[in-house]
């Protein structure tokens, strides 16, 4: 919102030159707006209930996606199958036309990370220990190299270091660098988990529920730092209830009404859509703002 949310120190949205410095280091932008991540008629069977039925969405690079829904509606189940955690029934995921990799580190490496709704962090580990596993999906290094320390393995782990810890400084927790992930706020849990995903250098950010729990101050602070994750050139899509924080933060929205794609649009053309009034709560909007920020939470 453009309202004057006033935002403490430790929320402010990263510092230009920490953005242009890692913009520098991943150099993911092209440019081009091309089709990057796509879903083609995807549907996704348990057993008697579908839970997605022949959804479709193609992301854009530079681009962020919301995708909204009342629970149950298939959203993680959506992102399961994007991220090869699940093999669809039918239809087809690409990544820049080829098909994805039907295993989460080959879909990690190929360039698509994501968040989870319930945190998956290392909790007996740093912070800083917690990108660095994110970072070392990237790193060249063999085992044998990283067994004997040589000069080389040495250069890159410093090289791990520093590029996490300018992430801790995108994300604005430098200052809990050494503190155990399980020690933090649970705020900057979700946005340590932000970090961790883009220390993998992806193209492609999967967020699911990323305001789940979070004050008003944090959720506006999540807002400004999506945006800065879209600067710096990776395409983005968002699972959100909030439906405030997603018609003010995506380009476009789909909403998915128990396993279909029932309206996509601009978030103004998704705002005065009738089926999404109806459909998804049958309530006015201002109330469907009203139990979406009530029915925050789990699936
Ligand atoms: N692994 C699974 N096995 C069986 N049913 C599942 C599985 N994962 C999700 N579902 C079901 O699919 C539906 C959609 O769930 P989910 O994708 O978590 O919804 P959302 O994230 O939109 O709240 C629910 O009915 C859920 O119970
Ligand atoms: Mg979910």
């Amino acid at each position: 919102m453009s309202e004057s949310t006033e935002l403490p120190p430790e929320l402010e949205a990263p510092p230009e030159e920490v953005k242009a410095e890692l913009a520098d280091d991943m150099h993911i932008a092209t440019g081009t707006r091309e089709p990057i991540l796509e879903a083609a008629g995807v549907t996704m069977q348990f057993g008697g209930l579908r839970a997605l039925n022949e959804v479709t969405m193609s992301l854009k690079e530079g681009e962020v996606i919301g995708l909204i829904g009342p629970n149950g509606a298939g959203k993680t189940t959506f992102f399961n199958c994007l991220t090869g955690l699940y093999t669809p029934t039918s239809g087809a995921v690409t990544l820049r036309g080829k098909p994805m990799p039907q295993d989460p580190s080959r879909v990690t490496e190929a360039g698509v990370a994501r968040t989870f709704q319930n945190i998956r962090l290392f909790p007996s580990m740093t912070a800083m220990e917690n990108v660095l596993v994110g970072r070392h999906v990237r790193m060249k290094q063999g085992p044998v190299s990283s067994l004997l320390h040589g000069p080389r393995f040495r250069r890159s782990e410093a090289e791990a270091r520093d590029r996490a810890e300018k992430l801790l400084a995108f994300v604005g927790l430098t200052r809990f660098s050494e503190e155990l992930a399980r020690n933090l706020p649970y705020g900057d849990q979700r946005r340590l988990e932000i970090a961790r995903a883009l220390a993998t250098d992806p193209s492609v950010l999967l967020l699911d529920e990323p305001t789940a729990g979070m004050n008003a101050q944090e959720t506006e602070a999540t807002r400004q730092l999506i945006f800065a994750i879209r600067d710096l050139g990776v395409s983005v899509v968002v699972i959100e209830h909030d439906t405030k924080f997603i018609f003010t933060l995506c380009d476009r929205v789909l909403v998915l009404v128990q396993g279909e794609l029932l309206v996509e649009g601009t978030p103004d053309e998704v705002r005065g859509d009738p089926r999404v009034v109806e459909a998804y709560l049958g309530a006015p909007p201002e109330e469907i703002e009203a139990q979406l920020h009530t029915t925050e939470g789990e699936s």
